[in-house]
């Protein structure tokens, strides 16, 4: 704070904090981040712990992207991230720490928390960095005939 008093100092980090935010609400007050949901037509949940997303139905699943699946019927939000061409890994959508949604980051192959937390998650749950307390649940996924396998319950 060379030349910046502390009313400055707050002020600049208070606007620095909105923009980081965005215009359509903070993640770490809103608690969603900037997942989009899977096209409602591409899931099924098939039985208590099992849910099926027909690929071809869920264009938002290209490689590198992810979708979530937020579903009365689920207890717990997925987030999908399609990592290779033929590589899906299922995790939880929301953060150990707060709650808040992940997202996912297809150039380091990583879940990151949308809070200003910014905890970070790898593909097979293990934190690898900031505030969650534990990690994430990731979910067993297997593709066949087009039709991706979520089992929730061993
Ligand atoms: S909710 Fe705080 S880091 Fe995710």
């Amino acid at each position: 704070m060379n030349n910046m008093n502390r009313r400055e100092f707050v002020q600049t980090a208070a606007l620095a904090g909105a923009g980081a935010c965005g215009l359509t609400g903070c993640a770490t007050f809103t608690k969603i981040g900037d997942t989009p949901p899977i096209e409602s037509a591409a899931y099924k949940v098939e039985l208590p712990g099992k849910v099926t997303v027909a690929l071809s139905k869920a264009p938002s699943l290209a490689v590198g992207k992810a979708a979530k699946i937020i579903d009365p019927a689920l207890s717990d939000p997925l987030i999908i991230a399609r990592v290779e061409q033929d590589k899906y890994v299922v995790a939880s959508l929301r953060c150990t720490h707060r709650g808040v949604e992940l997202e996912y980051q297809a150039e380091q192959k990583r879940f990151c928390c949308a809070s200003l937390g910014h905890s970070r998650f790898a593909l097979d749950g293990h934190k690898l960095g900031g505030p969650a307390p534990r990690p994430i649940q990731v979910y067993p996924a297997s593709v066949a005939d087009g039709i991706l396998t979520i089992k929730l319950q061993a």
